[in-house]
């Protein structure tokens, strides 16, 4: 899988968030966690404490090699626990771990290093956007899904029962160290789930990149690390220019990288956070081409392309039977996609081709919602 131009150092991808003074290097190779006292010490200059924000799962798998790592920085870090799983990004748990900091005296010479995958790395970045208003925060990304997207850009957030990622702040971390050896351990299904932003990337912004999916799914799939390390370097490339073009979400770029989050969130909610971000997102990206097909944007050999690619990988693109359209709507009418009370949609005009940006009658959305069944 040859697609990447990221800057190459020892064997390492570097990739650069041209933000100005928010600016910082993504550094993506197998073996990086073995490095990041060292480069952390780099990067952030005059730091006097660390504070690890991870779950016992995740600590008792990698947490040994960071802080082994981070001896070499002659600084004890404390550590600071969350519950595993999607449950613990909310408000209390928010409120929760700040008492842990204030406890343990993090100040702002202090950094917070976010351990884990993107539960993990939105509440440790929405906690560092908010503490003191504002501390330095690192990310070390260890599902695939936040070594490819969540981890980068700053977006950090807790949910509300009412919706996902309904509080949050715009927050970029000082650094980004992707360890694409830490997925060895990662559940197969956590896998695939991150394979689905990578289809979205695609989808958006890269034939290529789509082209190097279908050539490659046997090998992603069975996570041979070579081919995740390269995929990695790509879509941290993509998404980094989408987020120098449109850091806060307002100009109508960045939310391409949304395509497939309008049903994908909604989805992700009804079922009661029983199915991963990145299925959920499969199933939106589906119905986000269906429908585009429908209003005869999209080619539909286009759709069937990127439906079969879901398919292969083993990502779900059929609503669940039990899903009722009336609360979909009713959802996503309360999410952050509406405006003036219309809900938008990211639409594909073809496979890596510039995407649209629609508010879609519900007429019509109703229909690609049955229509994703009836296929099923
Ligand atoms: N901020 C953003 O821009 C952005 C973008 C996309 C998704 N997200 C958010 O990311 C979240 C989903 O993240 P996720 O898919 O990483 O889920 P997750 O953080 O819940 O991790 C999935 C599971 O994998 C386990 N795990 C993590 N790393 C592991 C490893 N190396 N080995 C073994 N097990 C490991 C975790 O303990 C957890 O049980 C959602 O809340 C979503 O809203 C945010
Ligand atoms: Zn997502």
């Amino acid at each position: 899988m040859k697609l990447v131009t990221a800057a190459l150092e020892d064997g390492i991808h570097i990739v650069k968030v041209n933000l100005g003074n928010r600016s910082y290097a993504i550094y993506i190779a197998p073996g990086i966690m073995d490095r990041a006292g060292q480069l952390i010490k780099r990067h952030l200059t005059s730091i006097q404490r660390y504070a690890i924000i991870t779950s016992p799962e995740i600590y008792s798998i990698h947490g040994g090699a960071l802080c082994k790592s981070l001896d070499d920085t002659g600084i004890e870090p404390s550590l600071i626990f969350v519950p595993d799983g999607e449950e613990s990004k909310t408000w209390d748990e928010a409120g929760r771990v700040i008492g842990e900091l204030v406890d343990l005296g993090i100040d702002k010479r202090s950094t917070i290093i976010a351990l884990g995958g993107g539960v993990v790395g939105d509440l440790a970045g929405f906690v560092s956007a908010i503490y003191l208003r504002g501390v330095r925060f690192v990310q070390l990304p260890t599902t695939l899904l936040a070594q490819v997207d969540s981890s980068i850009g700053g977006k950090t957030a807790v949910n509300h029962t009412k919706g996902k990622n309904l509080m949050g702040a715009f927050h970029q971390p000082s650094l980004v160290l992707s360890d694409p050896n830490t997925l060895k351990t990662l559940p197969r299904e956590e896998l695939v789930s991150g394979l689905a932003e990578a289809v979205k990337y695609a989808v958006i912004a890269n034939t290529k990149l789509f082209n190097a999916l279908e050539a490659n799914i046997d090998k992603l799939v069975g996570c041979d690390i070579s081919t995740l390390s390269e995929l990695i370097a790509r879509c941290c490339e993509i998404k980094a220019r989408f987020v120098e073009l449109d850091e806060r979400d307002d100009k109508d770029l960045r939310a391409a990288l949304n395509y497939g989050h309008t049903v994908g969130h909604a989805v992700e909610i009804l079922s009661g956070l029983e199915i991963r971000h990145g299925e959920a997102v499969a199933i939106g990206m589906s119905v986000a081409a269906r429908l585009a097909s429908s209003m005869g944007m999209l080619d539909p050999a286009e759709l069937d392309r990127q439906e079969a690619l879901l398919k292969r990988i083993g990502l779900p693109t059929e609503l669940p039977q039990r899903m009722d359209d009336k609360t979909l709507l009713e959802i996503m009418h309360r999410d952050k996609k509406v405006l003036d009370g219309s809900i938008r949609f990211v639409l594909p005009t073809g496979i890596g081709d510039p995407t649209t940006i629609r508010s879609v009658p519900e007429k019509l959305i109703l229909r690609a919602l049955e229509d994703s069944r009836r296929e099923a």
